[in-house]
């Protein structure tokens, strides 16, 4: 029921048609209206950012700040620029997809092509979803100890570290950011940092005098052995864990709040950003966010992108059961199956494209996650609708690309920095 009204009116005609007497000719569709059928299709899709406030630079509420934008929408959606929904589909079916259909992209097309007709208010759909998902219950939030305002134009990634006031092991089971001034804040991740980590990233914000640090891919660090909490980026109602699983949280942790402030819609002001866990004090099974990529990329020259390099890639694959003990920090034994919710992927801005894969041990290949176009700006992470069992012989494998072919290019390799680079797989698995 919920996509029915972003169906194309001419195919709910048809269909009517086709159950009727088939001498008759199909009635004329009608046409396309705003509050009839663009409205609510806007409001489902657009409506998390497009909003007074929001992230993106100008609002769609109204008739009349639609149909001014209506060349630009029509040009945004055909280009699939808009909505920002960077995995291919057709990789595997995702929860929560927030892209277009070919039939919502034609019903926009039409609606801008025929003149963008305003409809009579009343014709607006009584059904309208409300926007769905977000935390079932909030039991602590963390907020940055102050307030911060960007400095840098038009992009900062500022790290805040976060006390855990926890005493007791507890467990996460639920996620959602709250960005203090929704119309700077882009993105933020949480990287959980183990206690026997937590004087390596006290030593990094010492350093830097004003509020948090400056960081740019991971917390800095050893990017490979923190792990995140969750992500958020506009329009996400939060992460809720599969029911029993939870991120164990020890004593005495602490956690990293990456903000990633963009001043290209609103200028430089205060922001407090807080983040909204469930928690639960014990679960069924541990859930882990598990970070992926090459031990050795991160070595001096283990990841070489040259420059001038228009397609520069790295690969690298493992069989997950033989090391789970291992990258687990010993939470789960080797050689038993894991089951995967979800997948993200980490480049910086050099990326053009990339990808997750399993390679089964029959030797069939099954995709978690294909970029096919990389945007450093619309990274996340995404659920599968179905989760994936990866059993021992199996490999887990992850793949990056970059162009590095612009003029005055140079070498790159893996590194924190704006100008170096990442490769970083990530998946949330239980056992
Ligand atoms: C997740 C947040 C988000 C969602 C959802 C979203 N937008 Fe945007 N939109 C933005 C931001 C931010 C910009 C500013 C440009 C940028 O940063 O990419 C933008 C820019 C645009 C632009 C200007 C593009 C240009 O050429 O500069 C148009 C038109 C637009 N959006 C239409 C839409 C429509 C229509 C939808 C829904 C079908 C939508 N957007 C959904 C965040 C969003």
């Amino acid at each position: 029921m919920k996509r029915l009204w972003g169906l194309s009116p001419i195919l709910a005609v048809t269909l009517l048609a086709a159950c009727g007497e088939s001498a008759k000719p199909p009635p004329a569709p009608l046409p396309i209206t705003y509050h009839r059928d663009v409205a609510p299709l806007v409001q489902e899709k657009c409506g998390s950012c497009h909003v007074e406030g929001g992230i993106a630079p100008f609002p769609l509420q109204t008739y009349a700040q639609t149909f001014v934008m209506r060349a630009a929408i029509k040009a945004a959606v055909q280009a699939h620029i808009m909505p920002p929904w960077m995995p291919d589909s057709e990789c595997t079916p995702y929860a929560q997809d927030r892209s277009l259909s070919s039939e919502q992209i034609d019903l926009l097309t039409r609606w801008v092509d025929e003149g963008g007709s305003e409809g009579d208010a009343s014709d607006a759909p009584a059904d309208v979803p409300p926007s769905s998902g977000g935390l079932p219950r909030v039991d602590l939030e963390l907020a940055m100890p102050e307030a911060y305002s960007p400095r840098q134009s038009p992009d900062e990634y500022r790290c805040f570290m976060l006390d855990w006031p926890q005493t007791d092991m507890s467990y996460v089971t639920g996620f959602v950011a709250k960005p203090g001034r929704p119309s700077i804040v882009h993105h933020i991740i949480a990287f959980l940092i183990p206690p026997d980590e937590v004087a390596n990233y006290q030593a990094l914000d010492a350093k830097d005098p004003e509020l948090g640090y400056t960081c740019f891919g991971g917390p800095g660090g050893n990017a490979s052995q923190v792990a995140w909490i969750g992500s958020w980026a506009p329009g996400s109602q939060g992460t809720v864990l599969p029911p029993g699983t939870g991120i164990q949280v020890p004593p005495g942790s602490k956690v990293v709040l990456q903000v990633h402030y963009n001043l290209s819609s609103a200028n430089a002001a205060p922001d407090r950003t807080s983040i909204a866990l469930s928690l639960a004090s014990s679960v069924d099974k541990l859930a882990i966010m598990q970070p992926w990529t090459n031990p050795a990329w991160l070595q001096p020259g283990g990841m070489p992108i040259p420059a001038g390099a228009q397609d520069a890639h790295h690969r690298f694959s493992f069989d997950l059961s033989s090391a789970l003990s291992y990258v687990t920090r010993g939470a789960f034994p080797n050689n038993v199956p894991v089951t995967v919710y979800g997948a993200a992927l980490h480049m910086h801005t050099l990326g053009s494209w990339g990808k997750m894969e399993i390679e089964r041990k029959t030797g069939a290949t099954e995709c978690m996650l294909r970029i096919p176009h990389w945007n450093f700006h619309w990274q996340g992470g995404y659920s599968f609708e179905q989760p994936k069992v990866v059993k021992p012989g199996d490999r887990i494998a992850v793949e990056c690309h970059w162009d590095n072919s612009l003029p005055n290019a140079k070498d790159v390799e893996w590194g924190e920095g704006t100008s170096d680079e990442m490769c970083l797989g990530m998946f949330l698995m239980t056992q």
